[in-house]
């Protein structure tokens, strides 16, 4: 039977990868990397050092699959994003059967932590029940951003006996809950807490955690948004791509 693991290789800087997810790179034969063009090209250059630096056992492979393109044409965001899965899952099926042989190892390296904003659990589970390909798999935790921004910024995420969220741009930008109190942001393309400028919150703000670039600000949100903004266009506009993720924390009344 064939075998995937799902690893989670942390948001940027390579001695994020756990001990445990160094020995399961090592059992991998082959290392299926969806190619999302080239302004992404930093995120699987990394995926590879972390091979390079980590596997001792020669004779791995990277096998690059072309990432379906979303058809922005649909109105829902949700139909959008199962359609564009599916497209995924069939191009799995069909690379999966024809690169991993029986009782080989193949694995996907997931950004951050698997179970945080990202699909390749939904798919993998999706290639399962589709039984086209037949395979076992397991998964191994990684370091997320999330918990890259708390370490920077040297927060505690919740307050005493307090909860946290975690959510999206898309949701913040759509209303906020009146009583969030602690909210942690990712895939933020938009700048959303802009509209939260005149709301007694702070914000701790990260972009590129973990790697070289890395650009950290924290301070009153009605003090510091503009500069965020300003700082993340600039950071865009020199790299050709961003990822950033912030806490809100509502100010004690
Ligand atoms: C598709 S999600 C993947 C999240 C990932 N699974 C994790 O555990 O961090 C991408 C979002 O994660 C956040 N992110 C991932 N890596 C980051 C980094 N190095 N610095 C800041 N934010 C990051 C950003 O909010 C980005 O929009």
């Amino acid at each position: 039977v064939r075998r995937m693991l799902v690893i989670g290789i942390g948001s940027g800087d390579p001695e994020h990868v756990t001990i445990q997810a160094v020995r399961a790179l090592n059992r991998v034969d082959v290392f299926f990397a969806a190619d999302k063009g080239s302004e992404k090209r930093e995120l699987v250059d990394l995926r590879k050092l972390i091979c390079e630096r980590y596997i001792e056992r020669p004779g791995y492979r990277f096998v690059e699959v072309a990432d379906p393109r979303r058809d922005e044409t649909v109105a829902s965001y949700t139909s959008r994003v199962e359609a564009w899965h599916e497209a995924r899952v069939a191009q799995y099926e069909q690379v999966i059967g024809r690169e991993l042989e029986d009782g080989q190892c193949g694995a996907f390296l997931v950004w951050g932590d698997p179970s945080l904003y990202d699909s390749t659990l939904r798919i993998v589970e999706r290639l399962r029940e589709c039984g086209h390909v037949q395979f076992d798999y397991e998964v191994i935790p990684g370091i997320s951003s999330v918990q890259v921004l708390a370490a920077r910024h040297k927060l505690a995420l919740n307050r005493i006996g307090g909860s946290v969220a975690i959510t999206t741009g898309r949701k913040l930008a759509a209303g906020l809950a009146p009583d969030a109190e602690d909210l942690v942001v990712m895939l933020d393309g938009e700048c959303a807490f802009e509209a939260l400028k005149s709301e007694p919150f702070d914000i701790y703000w990260g972009a590129y955690l973990g790697s070289d670039h890395e650009i950290l600000r924290a301070g009153e949100l009605a003090q510091v948004a503009d500069e965020i903004t300003r700082v993340r266009a600039e950071a865009r506009a020199q790299h050709g791509w961003i990822m950033d993720t912030y806490l809100l924390r509502r100010r004690a009344r």
